[in-house]
């Protein structure tokens, strides 16, 4: 049977999931926004592509949920994006409130679904899915690790003059300025960074990746990055549609593990055609539990402020 994906917010980061799930022949995919009009226009124009790019899956654009229900999978792009000076923390008031709301919705057309959460702040808007959908933790991932590691892999790609299809990378912890690069555990065909560059440069890349949002944000002036960010929310749907076994870094609520409990953290976790299937424990070192520790805290804080937002 065909998979059904729907994607929740028909903007930037949406409109481009639903391009690249089409394209890759993945699934059907419904496209949700408030905006009249919008997720139609958008549908159509993806649908008349379709004959070039050669697929047939369908697109369909809505602005309620009824075409939404029994979806294997919904990615919620909903909300509003960073302007240059602001941080993710900044959209928390708005998103919070929109991401509930949409939760709600898609819930109730698609009681087994399983919810990727892309709308930021994101491991703030993560503990409102789980809580607005009831659903067990396996089912409500947070987008952000594959995105923070792409955008390593990147640099290390280009600073080395290597395919960026030798590099892996991991990048754990909150989606926000304390995440935790790991160097040790990001490779080039199987080689450990820290024996190809010198700790000044990694540092200057590992950098690079934390601000690798604003940086784009700076740049484009209106809304933030959306190409990449579409491209990590698809690569985890794939591992879902297809039942891959495949280790990636999400944000995953934690009951213990990594000493953290009842907190969405960004740790590598086994996706799977029943969500989240496994967190990976890691021997981390000292320092690198230290870092982890302090962008869990981080995360915390921004929970506690929402939950006492009411
Ligand atoms: N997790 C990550 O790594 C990551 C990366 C990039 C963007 N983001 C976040 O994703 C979100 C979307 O970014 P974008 O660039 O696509 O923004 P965008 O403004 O282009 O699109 C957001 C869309 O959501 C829609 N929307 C708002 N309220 C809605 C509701 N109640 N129901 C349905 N749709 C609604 C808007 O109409 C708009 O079309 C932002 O919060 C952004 O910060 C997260």
């Amino acid at each position: 049977m065909v998979k059904k994906v729907t994607v929740v917010g028909a903007g930037n980061v949406g409109a481009t999931a639903a391009q690249r799930l089409a394209e890759k022949e993945l699934c059907d995919v419904v496209l949700v926004d408030i905006i009249e009009g919008v997720p139609q226009g958008k549908s159509l124009d993806l649908a008349q592509a379709a004959p070039i790019e050669k697929h047939d899956a369908h697109i369909q654009g809505v602005n309620s949920y009824e075409a939404s229900a029994n979806s294997d999978i919904v990615i919620i792009t909903a909300g509003i994006p960073r302007k240059p000076g602001m941080s993710r923390d900044d959209l928390l008031a708005t998103n919070r409130k929109i991401v509930k709301n949409v939760v709600q919705q898609v819930v109730h057309y698609s009681p087994q679904t399983i919810l990727i959460i892309v709308s930021n702040p994101l491991d703030a808007m993560c503990h409102v899915a789980l809580e607005a959908s009831g659903f067990p933790k396996n089912r409500v991932i947070g987008m952000a690790g594959v995105l923070d590691a792409a955008r390593l892999r990147a640099f290390i790609a280009a600073e080395l003059n290597v395919s960026v299809e030798n590099i892996s990378a991991l990048v754990l912890g909150g989606h926000g300025d304390t995440m935790v690069p790991l160097p040790r555990f990001s490779t080039v065909a199987g080689v450990p960074i820290t024996e190809l560059m010198t700790a000044e440069r990694i540092e200057a890349l590992v950098t690079r990746t934390r601000n690798g949002g604003a940086e784009i944000v700076g740049l484009l002036k209106t809304g933030s990055a959306y190409y990449a960010p579409a491209s990590a929310a698809v690569e985890m749907a794939e591992a879902i549609l297809k039942d891959k076994k495949k280790i990636l870094p999400c944000a995953a609520y934690l009951t213990g593990e990594y000493g953290l409990d009842g907190l969405f953290v960004g740790v590598p976790v086994k996706l799977g055609k029943n969500g989240i299937e496994q967190i990976i424990s890691l021997p981390l070192k000292d320092e690198e539990k230290q870092a982890l520790l302090k962008s869990a805290a981080a995360v915390r804080e921004l929970v506690l402020a929402m939950q006492n937002m009411g």
